[in-house]
């Protein structure tokens, strides 16, 4: 019979509990409590849950709060990535109750239990705490050549579309790479070395349905691949949990039906 082993740093421990300390010297009325997942893999020990407690009267409603609360005024060693606080620059990223999404539009009203679990996106490399390695993603993302190809000579002042093809872009455009979609997809745990995954699917039919790009052929010809584009099985936790209300498995059936079109 096969033996199957975890890896030694696989299992994951309870951690410290940070009681919940208050700004103001009156006990805490709303109390929650934030489980995270801790990992630094230069110190050689296993990851592990902390456990904060936090004063929700003394913090914002945004996920994201909670974690700049603990960062800032519990625990400084807690890492976590972050930049426009607004669902535009996609780098908060993470796992919170169970569900990929993003800690800055998140509200933790919103997130169902007593206790809320962060962790990073899954199955990724962790780079440390909260932040995991997207070179693979980025790298999949460029390999779509995410701009405009074009044969036709250069336009004076702009490119121009009509009103219908610019529609075409709409369910598109708005993707912020956040890797949500791709980090849900269980294809993509599977064969995230082959498989272009969800996210960089959507955006490889962005500039398919382009009516300014020349590259159709080149870029179908490109993704025609078992493993680039046909591992897609349809699990749909892509359109589930993208923040932004895409639907990448739209993209992707549309991608294939080009393809047979082509054929
Ligand atoms: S499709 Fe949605 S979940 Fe996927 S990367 Fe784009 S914004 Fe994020
Ligand atoms: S911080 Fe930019 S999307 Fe959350």
């Amino acid at each position: 019979m096969v033996q199957l082993s975890l890896p030694k740093n696989s299992k994951v421990s309870a951690g410290k509990t940070w009681p919940a300390v208050s700004n103001t010297g009156t006990a805490p009325t709303r109390l929650k409590t934030f489980k995270v997942y801790r990992y630094d893999p230069e110190n050689g020990k296993n990851p592990y849950w902390d456990t904060y407690e936090l004063n929700l009267d003394e913090c914002g409603p945004m996920v994201l709060d909670a974690l700049f609360k603990i960062k800032n005024e519990v625990d400084p060693t807690l890492a976590f990535r972050r930049s426009c606080r607004e669902g535009v620059c996609g780098s908060c990223a993470m796992n919170i109750g169970g569900r990929n999404t993003l800690a800055c539009t998140k509200a933790i009203a919103d997130v169902a239990g007593q206790d809320i679990t962060i962790s990073p996106l899954p199955h990724l490399p962790v780079v440390r705490d909260l932040v995991p390695d997207l070179s693979n993603f980025y790298k999949q993302y460029a390999s779509i050549e995410p701009w405009l190809h074009t044969s036709t000579a250069l336009p004076t002042e702009e490119y121009t579309q009509t009103i219908e093809d610019r529609d075409k872009l709409d369910g598109y455009y708005e993707c912020i790479l956040c890797a949500s979609c791709s980090t849900s997809c269980p294809s993509y745990w599977w064969n995230g070395d082959r498989y272009l995954g969800p996210a960089a699917l959507l955006q490889a039919y962005r500039w398919l349905v382009d009516s300014r790009d020349d590259a159709t052929e080149e870029r179908l010809e490109k993704l025609d691949d078992p493993f680039k584009l046909y591992r897609c099985h349809t699990i749909m936790n892509c359109a589930n949990v993208c923040p932004k209300g895409l639907n990448p498995a739209k993209a992707i059936a549309d991608v294939k039906r080009m393809m047979v079109e082509r054929a």
